[in-house]
């Protein structure tokens, strides 16, 4: 038995070792800044998510550190025991306030509280209307809820009203139109101002995943629902702790009667060890910086441009988005891979994104820009992007 399993394994590695789809770790032994250590060497990286740079900022890491030293490592339990304290209620206040919203929750992973949430609220009679390039956190809370799914195109909206018609004349069920604000492996905005015209058109409930806008787009950084103006106009808000604001844990921002719904009936707040509080003090902060300081977020539209600039000019296959995600397609799985290795023994990491991450046939590299990333940084890629396309 042990042996057919290690077998059943080793078949399953092999088969996706063939289809050059075989994933391993990086370590790294540094702080997440634009440079990192691996190997013992370093590199610039253009791989992470810490967009403003905040998870090596000075003064957030000093006020955790107080924080650790009072409250300890863990909380000891789930939110409705022993995990609630001062620190939840007070990033939540901050959240809501952010996401100009009356309340929020935080969850202990934005996967967390994207599968809690669409499970709690949908059920098997219910319909999901989610874009095909969903991130997998939507794809699976959709999934648990048993709700029916029905993909539209990406940020198709002649797509989705077709397929919304389809079922507008059925009663007593409830739509949900799911969709993610920035694109986490595309980088393109979705068009939030008619999702959500849709939404009331067709009586659905609109729900947004903000992970990589939070902090990065609007004027006061708290996202693309902020940029479409349409914060009052979503009922369900979903961003993450992780990107941006540089900590760890997700949130939904929506009603009170929405939070206190999702306090009672989602599995994955209520069965789950709440996040620790140096973590919580860490959100409260970089939240501050956020609303408080546009200096970082300038910075990195001033990156986006540069870069986007030059790749533009160089024409080079890329999705020339307004965000931190720049993706080079290169199309097949080896030479992805074989582009991202040139690109690391230049000093640059940014490593292949393919299948299942991305549709086949699309696989590519997929630069994430931060505000504390340098002229110097970005010049440097400039050129080692030029080296590596006299290959392709
Ligand atoms: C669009 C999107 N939603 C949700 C998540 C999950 O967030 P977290 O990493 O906080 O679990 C991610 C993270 O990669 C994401 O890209």
């Amino acid at each position: 038995m042990i042996n057919n399993f290690q077998n059943w394994i080793a078949g399953e590695i092999k088969a996706i070792k063939s289809k050059n789809q075989h994933r391993v770790l990086t370590q790294i032994d540094s702080g997440m800044g634009p440079e990192i250590i691996i190997d013992g060497k370093r590199f610039i990286q253009f791989a992470s998510n810490n967009y403003l740079g905040l998870t090596m900022n000075k003064k957030i890491i000093n006020s955790s550190k107080k924080i650790l030293e009072s409250y300890g490592t863990g909380t000891g339990g789930s939110r409705l025991v022993t995990g609630t304290s001062n620190l939840h209620y007070e990033l939540e206040k901050k959240i809501a306030d952010f996401k100009s919203t009356k309340s929020s929750l935080v969850f202990s992973s934005g996967y967390l509280a994207n599968i809690g949430t669409i499970s709690a609220i949908m059920s098997p009679k219910d319909i999901i209307f989610s874009d095909e390039l969903n991130h997998a956190s939507l794809i699976d809370g959709a999934r648990i809820s048993k709700a029916k799914i029905v993909i539209y195109k990406h940020c198709d909206m002649k797509d989705l009203e077709k397929k919304l018609k389809l079922v507008s004349i059925r009663k007593n069920i409830r739509k949900m139109i799911l969709t993610d604000s920035i694109f986490s492996m595309d980088g393109d905005i979705a068009p939030l101002d008619e999702i959500v015209f849709l939404s009331k058109k067709y009586n659905c409930i609109t729900m947004i995943d903000e992970a990589h806008a939070t902090g990065v787009l609007g004027k006061k950084g708290s996202g693309a629902s902020e940029m479409f103006g349409v914060e009052k106009k979503v009922d369900i808000c979903m961003g993450t702790l992780s990107k941006a604001v540089g900590s760890v844990g997700g949130y939904i921002a929506g009603s009170k009667k929405l939070i206190d719904f999702l306090k009672n009936k989602a599995r994955t707040f209520i069965f789950d060890t709440s996040l620790p509080a140096p973590t919580l003090k860490a959100s409260i902060d970089a939240i501050d910086i956020i609303q408080n300081e546009n200096g970082p977020r300038k910075n990195l539209h001033k990156n986006i441009l540069n870069l986007t600039k030059f790749l533009t000019e160089e024409k080079f296959d890329f999705y020339k988005n307004d965000t931190p995600i720049i993706p080079i397609i290169f199309g097949s799985e080896i030479k992805t891979l074989k582009f991202s290795k040139l690109i690391k023994e230049s000093g640059i990491y940014i490593p292949a994104v393919r299948p299942p991450s991305v549709p086949k046939g699309l696989s590519r590299i997929r630069i994430t820009l931060m505000a504390n990333h340098t002229e110097k940084h970005i010049e440097k890629l400039k050129k080692v992007l030029k080296k590596i396309k006299k290959f392709n």
